[in-house]
């Protein structure tokens, strides 16, 4: 009986993800649990000496190329690399022609140290007013050790604009990490929002930072080519009294630049950017953001800028999920969900994407908003104003995967699967994008999830109405009182 139920109930859920790939993901029914067995591949992270990790060659030369977005809206591209002798020089020479650096832009440069660990020197340098759509060069270092490198600017902030993002996280230094770190290079995303926790140096003995230096050699090869943007995850709080490192995310700060001024942050760990038709919001899962908090009263702020009429796609990227139905981490995202939530439901936000729990899944369009403590609904229901949620947390860090998921399947959780890759989301135009999660099938890499995202604030024109242009004063009533 009970067997007979699960087959039918299996062909219902491959009916229904059939559905799934043409219409909305708003059909709230029982999800699916891929059953789908990983071969575990040994989770340990890539030795120091090996050549994914290989030291450009010439004195001092640069090293950990990164870039991210550098303004709001996509014309600035902040270019950071490391020395490790002596400072050297913090210029860039760029220009739209290859050996023709006719631009150039004078950077700066940190460090740091962490217990006794001796950072080299991280340079920063922003380069700005660039033209869209254009693919520029640029080139580092001096003399011999001299690196060229190259990146394509997104188009200009517009309604139907195309564009295509990767989403990792949770990527570590292992060999699982470098699969997905190279399949994702294959499939075509032009920028990577990176969901937090990114080298996994805190597993070592005193945090060893060379495991940060080693991890920016490892993903080069993508980010010095492409934009990541990024948020902090729980490996980047770093916080060690014991040794003396009361900084929380002292090496993620010194390292990774962020461009949190344009969108009026006080904070790197929080902040927003503008791309192609995407508004994306970065949240910091382990910064105060209850009421009162910069974080809150900026998100506020920040919320109150989206331009559905610009950027249709409202993304939000965040470490710790808000919905998931792993027993790793279960419930670890409820506060900010109690503090957010609200605001994402009424703004109808696209989807939030997020990390944490080293494993896949997807939500349907569910919101829980109306328990007050003493009464009201206390379960998640079908919302069609509600985000999708989505965790990727699969980029497959030393830790391996989280393979316990609770069970039954809550009716919330659309698909849900244990294995390592990435997702990819491209925005077509105002009303349709494509998104896929792609696993890592024992080093190939395999399509195994597409849903069509209908933009929740273009799909429907009744609901649209309802969302009327910066009509906030809902959010704004949030703040009478402090
Ligand atoms: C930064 O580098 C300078 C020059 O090498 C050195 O004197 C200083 O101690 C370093 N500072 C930190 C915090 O590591
Ligand atoms: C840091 O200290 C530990 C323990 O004293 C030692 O084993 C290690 O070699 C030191 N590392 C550096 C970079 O000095
Ligand atoms: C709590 O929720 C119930 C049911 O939705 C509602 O009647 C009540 O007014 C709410 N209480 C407060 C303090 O918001
Ligand atoms: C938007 O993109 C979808 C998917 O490619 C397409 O079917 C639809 O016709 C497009 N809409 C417009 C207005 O171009
Ligand atoms: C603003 O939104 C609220 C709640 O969604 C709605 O009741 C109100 O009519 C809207 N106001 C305008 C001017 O659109
Ligand atoms: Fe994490």
């Amino acid at each position: 009986m009970f067997t007979i139920y699960r087959i039918q109930s299996s062909i219902f859920h491959l009916l229904v993800r059939s559905l799934v790939l043409t219409c909305l993901v708003e059909i709230a029914s029982s999800g699916f649990t891929s059953t789908f067995i990983r071969s575990q591949c040994p989770s340990t992270d890539i030795p120091l000496d090996s050549v994914e990790f290989a030291i450009p060659k010439g004195y001092n030369a640069p090293q950990q190329v990164h870039i991210t977005q550098g303004d709001y809206d996509g014309r600035a591209v902040l270019v950071s690399w490391v020395t490790m002798v002596e400072p050297g020089s913090s210029e860039v020479l760029y220009g739209t022609l290859k050996d023709n650096y006719d631009l150039s832009a004078q950077g700066t440069f940190t460090n740091y140290t962490f217990y006794n660990y001796s950072s080299g020197y991280i340079h920063h340098c922003l380069l700005s007013g660039l033209e869209y759509n254009r693919k520029y060069y640029y080139k580092i270092g001096k003399g011999s050790s001299v690196r060229e490198f190259w990146f394509i600017t997104p188009p200009e902030v517009d309604i139907d604009a195309p564009y295509t993002f990767g989403i990792i996280g949770d990527l570590g230094q292992t060999y699982n990490s470098l699969s997905t770190l190279e399949h994702y290079m294959k499939s075509g995303g032009q920028t990577v929002l990176f969901v937090g926790d990114l080298s996994y140096a805190d597993q070592y003995q005193y945090n060893d930072g060379s495991r940060w230096d080693s991890w920016g050699r490892l993903v080069e090869r993508s980010t010095a080519y492409q934009p990541w943007i990024w948020s902090a995850g729980n490996h980047e709080i770093e916080y060690r009294p014991d040794l003396g490192e009361v900084f929380p995310f002292k090496a993620f700060l010194h390292r990774y630049a962020t461009p949190h001024v344009a969108s009026k942050s006080s904070s790197p760990l929080w902040y927003a950017v503008r791309r192609a038709s995407a508004h994306i919001i970065v949240l910091s899962s382990y910064s105060p953001f209850v009421k009162y908090t910069p974080q809150w009263l900026w998100l506020l702020e920040e919320l109150k800028q989206v331009d559905r009429e610009k950027t249709p796609w409202l993304i939000v990227l965040m470490h710790a999920p808000l919905y998931n139905s792993n027993e790793a981490h279960y419930m670890e995202g409820e506060s900010m969900r109690a503090a957010f939530e609200g605001w994402f439901v009424r703004l109808k936000v696209d989807v939030v994407f997020a990390g944490h729990v080293h494993a896949y899944e997807r939500s349907y369009r569910i919101s829980n908003i109306n328990y007050n403590i003493t009464s009201g609904t206390r379960y998640p229901l079908p919302d069609k104003s509600a985000p999708v949620y989505i965790t990727v947390g699969d980029g497959g860090n030393q830790e391996g995967l989280a393979s316990r998921f609770l069970d039954p399947q809550p009716e919330y959780s659309a698909f849900r699967e244990a294995s390592y890759g990435h997702s990819i989301l491209e925005l077509k135009n105002r009303t349709h994008a494509f998104y896929h999660w792609i696993r890592n099938d024992d080093g190939k890499s395999v399509p195994a999830e597409h849903v069509v995202f209908r933009n929740q604030y273009w799909a429907s024109n009744g609901r649209r109405r309802r969302l009327r242009k910066n009509n906030l004063s809902h959010l704004m009533s949030q703040t009478a009182s402090y």
